[in-house]
């Protein structure tokens, strides 16, 4: 039987574990991204290290098989969780886990008074559809933006 437990990352030390977890999702579909460890945990712990910052691991059967981080942002009309990245192993995904995960987020942020997640994601990719199925809704009339050396007028 498959048991899913949720854990919250407590230490800069768990985050090596949690980078070998972006890799092997990121790397594989639909993002086929080129990421290695080291910049993987780079970019973790400069999320470790922003202020109030939360995340989460997530164990199927005490394997270390998904995390999730991001980190509280001031608002005007209230402040929002900013969802940075969610990530399962490929082996491990469509098992449950990043649903799990997103139960424990909601309702830690419950307890603390949060009411709003924002996060980015590709449009025509599943985890958008992922989601949709745990709640989430487009923000209508937001679009990405990015400025760089190749599409500059
Ligand atoms: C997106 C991701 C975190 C989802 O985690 P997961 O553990 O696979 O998701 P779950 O098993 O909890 O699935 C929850 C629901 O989403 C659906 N879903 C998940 N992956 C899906 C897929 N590849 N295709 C279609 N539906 C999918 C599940 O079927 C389930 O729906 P149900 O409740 O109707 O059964 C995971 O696929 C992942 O890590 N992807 C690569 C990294 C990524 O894209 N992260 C998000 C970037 S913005």
């Amino acid at each position: 039987m498959s048991v899913i437990t949720i854990k919250k990352i407590e230490s800069e030390n768990e985050l090596k574990f949690c980078a070998d977890i972006l890799v092997d999702a990121y790397n594989g579909e639909p993002w086929n991204d080129e990421w290695t460890r080291d910049k993987a945990l780079e970019k973790l712990v400069c999320f470790f290290h922003s202020p109030k910052f939360h995340g989460w691991m997530a164990f199927e059967n005490n394997k270390l098989s998904g995390c999730c981080v991001g980190n509280i942002e001031p608002y005007f009309s209230g402040d929002y969780f900013y969802l940075k990245e969610m990530f399962v192993l490929t082996k491990f995904q469509k098992k449950g886990i990043g649903k799990a995960m997103m139960s424990a987020l909601r309702e830690f942020l419950s307890e603390i008074n949060i009411d709003t997640i924002i996060l980015f994601t590709a449009k025509d990719f599943f985890p958008f559809d992922f989601y949709l199925k745990t709640g989430f809704s487009e923000m209508e009339g937001m679009r990405m933006m990015s400025l760089s050396k190749d599409n500059q007028a």
